[in-house]
């Protein structure tokens, strides 16, 4: 039978773990336009994966209370982090060198320019939805977590893989990926400690909010995943996998080192 060792092993050496894009981001500056159509991207994907919708209870249904409360511990600490992202990314956005924003924590103003930038240089992809500014890629990857508002017990299950492979990529992938661009790479001159930097802050490192979620999601896995549902579990983590790689695959192209990052 398949493990939470194994599954956790798969996450990590799926292509999406290491993904170009990091690295992309992290070798050029990307300019305030790229950058902005980056994290319109980015903050839709990421706001679909914050609500617990039925999760929670539809665990509780299943006579799962421990592991309930452990999602529900996630979701409790995502409160608030959404109008946070939108400040990080107007703030990266100011350092590109073209000071768009006068007041990085006016959530609404940064996301409707963060919106607008994607429709200029991404409306022109097949598929892309210009009422949400959406890429389909994103559109899917959101999708997946809309499955948490649907309890039937096949579809909880499924949950619980997609919440793993979420928090390990998130911890583990992601955050650091977004901090080596951000931070590390010097473009924008910003730093941990800036207050509007306070989102990479609270999420990245051992005291981080995506450690406390990791070891909570194994704990919730690894305790009820057995023969009768590992390949429900499986395939929620397959589902996070495969449609965050597309949507990766499709940023990177069209963005950075495989588009039109040699223009800027
Ligand atoms: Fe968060
Ligand atoms: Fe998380």
């Amino acid at each position: 039978m398949t493990t939470t060792d194994t599954l956790i092993d798969r996450i990590k050496t799926h292509r999406v773990f290491d993904h170009p894009l990091y690295e992309h981001w992290a070798a050029t500056p990307p300019s305030a336009e790229v950058s902005g159509a980056l994290f319109h991207q980015v903050q839709s994907f990421c706001a679909a994966t914050r609500p617990g919708g039925e999760f929670p209870t539809a665990l509780r249904s299943l006579g799962w209370n421990e592991q309930a409360l452990l999602i529900e511990e996630i979701v409790d600490s995502e409160s608030g982090h959404g109008p946070e992202l939108a400040t990080m990314a107007g703030h990266i956005v100011n350092r590109t060198g073209s000071q768009v924003f006068d007041d990085v924590y006016d959530t609404t103003r940064v996301e409707a320019w963060l919106k607008s930038s994607s429709d200029r240089l991404l409306a022109g992809l097949p598929g892309y939805d210009r009422e949400t500014g959406l890429t389909p890629q994103a559109a899917a990857a959101i999708e997946v977590f809309r499955r948490r508002f649907s309890s039937d017990a096949e579809t909880t299950v499924r949950n619980l893989g997609t919440a793993l492979a979420l928090e390990i990529i998130s911890n583990q992938s992601l955050i650091p990926g977004e901090k080596r661009a951000l931070i590390d790479s010097g473009h924008y001159k910003a730093d941990l400690d800036e207050p509007e930097m306070h989102y990479m802050a609270e999420h990245w490192g051992d005291d981080g909010a995506e450690q406390q979620h990791e070891a909570n999601v194994i704990k919730a896995v690894s305790s009820v995943m057995d023969a009768s549902n590992s390949e429900q579990i499986e395939q929620g983590v397959e589902d996070f996998l495969s449609s965050l790689c597309a949507l990766w695959d499709v940023l990177d192209a069209a963005l950075l080192a495989s588009g039109l990052q040699q223009a800027e």
